[in-house]
């Protein structure tokens, strides 16, 4: 049994906090992180092939992808989701595979499925960060990258203190305001096959970050996480 403290997020929390969200997400959330998006869009590009978006939201990221890329979209939120199928809908995108109500931390999809995986103001979201990314490896093909835009939090001072005391708060609106880069290095250090491409500060404030990962190519054996893996 977990117990989760005032600032945990769990899943019950987030798809009630996107639920709100959804009428008027696209409105707050579309400039401020249009950069952001940008960014991980031309990284995912540049692999190209079969792409995932997880937490794909109202799908203001899909419109914006070559038309070469084949798209797979998933959301735990039914209403940001509807918000998505009505853009594809209405613009016609047809390189959209298919976009389906799932939890990032279990993929309904088969090993090595995706050339990139790409998951853009989600990470900080998601109750059980390093097991959401153990399944984009897994879902990865060898040779793939995984491609994340977030929030990096402070790892000291007046702003690590700032994001502690703000997180009940964060939490009620879906998302954890304190989260390290610290967390990822020991994600990659203890996942076999799996590499930090890049990390490049983004806007607002160059509090987020574009963060790459790589699967071994060389690797036929797929993904394997280290079985003991450090508490969130
Ligand atoms: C901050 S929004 C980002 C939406 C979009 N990617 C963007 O660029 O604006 C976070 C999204 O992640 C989704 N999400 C949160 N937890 C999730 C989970 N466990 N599995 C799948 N999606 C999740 C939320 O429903 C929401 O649509």
């Amino acid at each position: 049994m977990s117990i989760l403290s005032e600032a945990d997020l769990d899943k019950q929390t987030v798809t009630k906090a996107y639920a709100r969200w959804a009428p008027v997400y696209d409105l707050v959330f579309g400039a401020v992180f249009e950069r952001g998006r940008h960014a991980a869009i031309g990284a995912a590009e540049r692999v190209g092939g079969r792409i995932l978006e997880v937490g794909v939201g109202t799908g203001i990221s899909l419109p914006n992808y070559s038309k070469n890329c084949r798209l797979c979209g998933v959301d735990i939120s039914a209403p940001m989701l509807r918000k998505a199928q009505e853009r594809v809908s209405e613009l016609g995108l047809n390189n959209v595979e298919g976009l389906w109500v799932m939890d990032a931390e279990h993929l309904s999809f088969p090993d090595n499925s995706f050339d990139a995986v790409v998951a853009q103001y989600v990470i900080t979201t998601v109750p059980n960060p390093e097991a959401t990314l153990d399944e984009f490896a897994r879902v990865l093909k060898p040779g793939g990258e995984i491609i994340l835009v977030s929030r990096v939090g402070a790892e000291a001072g007046l702003r690590r203190s700032l994001e502690h005391w703000f997180q009940p708060a964060a939490r009620k609106l879906g998302w954890r305001s304190e989260f390290s880069f610290e967390r990822y290095s020991r994600w990659v250090a203890q996942s076999r096959g799996m590499s930090l491409i890049e990390r490049r500060a983004m806007p607002p404030f160059g509090h987020f970050s574009l963060i790459r990962f790589g699967k071994d190519d060389a690797s036929d054996r797929g993904y394997e996480s280290e079985p003991a893996r450090a508490a969130g």
